[in-house]
């Protein structure tokens, strides 16, 4: 959505039942300034980049300083969106003591507007004293891939009855704690659209079907620059990998055969 002024937590979840809301990921500081000129709202310096950026195989091994080396690239690419920095698995959940001044560091050194943390009904206490603080915080519930080992794998969340309860139960504590707007992610359509109907905030949802408020995609997937695994949430608006390996090769053959440098590329005497 094209805005003049700068995207907040507040203006976003003013957006409830107003509008829809385009969500991206970005990592680094060129693609965050296209995401910001393109009027997305709201960019996530999402764990996912320990995957897409760091060649890792899943989100759990990067670091509070890898998420902070790249929130801060993406905050000085940004004028108007909301950054929002992913908190890395075991950056709060050893105690509540470390989550704040992990987040805070988010905030304080790396200029984030808000921070991400994954989990439901247990994350109140946290969800409660961060935004007391001063700290903006956007949930995020269904597939949370920092338990992915508890999940046994990327599976869809809330296809049984009590689970979709639980998952209810949990937007609704969010809420009730002060998120700004939760993201929803891999569960039926249904229980997606339930779960908007349930709370006063905006959903984004990520393969949790239309019926949720926004829609967030990990721009890689997005552009087509992740080959090791796509989800089937995935809607793929770009080939820049196939367009990177094709310029890579003739850039390459051109060297080879001397073609470049041309005469236009080089520098005269005087
Ligand atoms: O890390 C990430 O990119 C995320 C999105 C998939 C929501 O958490």
């Amino acid at each position: 959505m094209k805005s003049e002024g700068k995207w907040t937590a507040s203006r976003i979840r003013a957006l409830k039942g107003q509008a829809k809301l385009a969500c991206l990921t970005a990592y680094d500081y060129a693609t965050a300034r296209f995401i910001d000129e393109a009027g997305i709202p709201l960019v996530l310096v999402g764990d996912s980049l320990a995957m897409t950026m760091l060649g890792y195989e899943t989100t759990l091994p990067v670091t509070m300083e890898e998420m902070l080396h790249h929130t801060g690239a993406v905050a000085r690419g940004v004028e108007r969106a909301l950054v929002t920095a992913d908190m890395p698995f075991m950056s709060y959940q050893v105690s509540m003591e470390e989550a704040m001044r992990n987040a805070g560091r988010f905030v304080k050194s790396a200029g984030a507007g808000a921070v991400k943390i994954e989990g439901g009904a247990v994350r109140v206490p946290l969800v409660r004293a961060l935004v007391e603080n001063g700290i903006p915080v956007l949930g995020h519930i269904g597939l949370t891939p920092q338990s992915i080992r508890e999940f046994g794998g990327y599976k869809v969340q809330g296809r049984k009855p009590a689970q979709a309860a639980a998952l209810l139960r949990d937007a609704r504590a969010l809420e009730e704690a002060g998120a700004f707007a939760l993201v929803v992610e891999c569960v039926p359509a249904e229980l997606g659209a339930e779960i908007t109907a349930a709370v006063g905030i905006p959903t984004i949802g990520i393969g949790a079907g239309p019926g949720c408020d926004g829609q967030i995609l990990v721009t890689h997937d997005l552009l087509g620059l992740f080959a090791a695994f796509t989800p089937k949430f995935a809607k793929r608006y770009a080939d820049l990998g196939a367009a990177m390996k094709q310029a890579f090769e003739t850039y390459r053959q051109e060297v080879e055969t001397g073609t470049f440098p041309a005469e236009e590329h080089g520098y005269g005497a005087e």
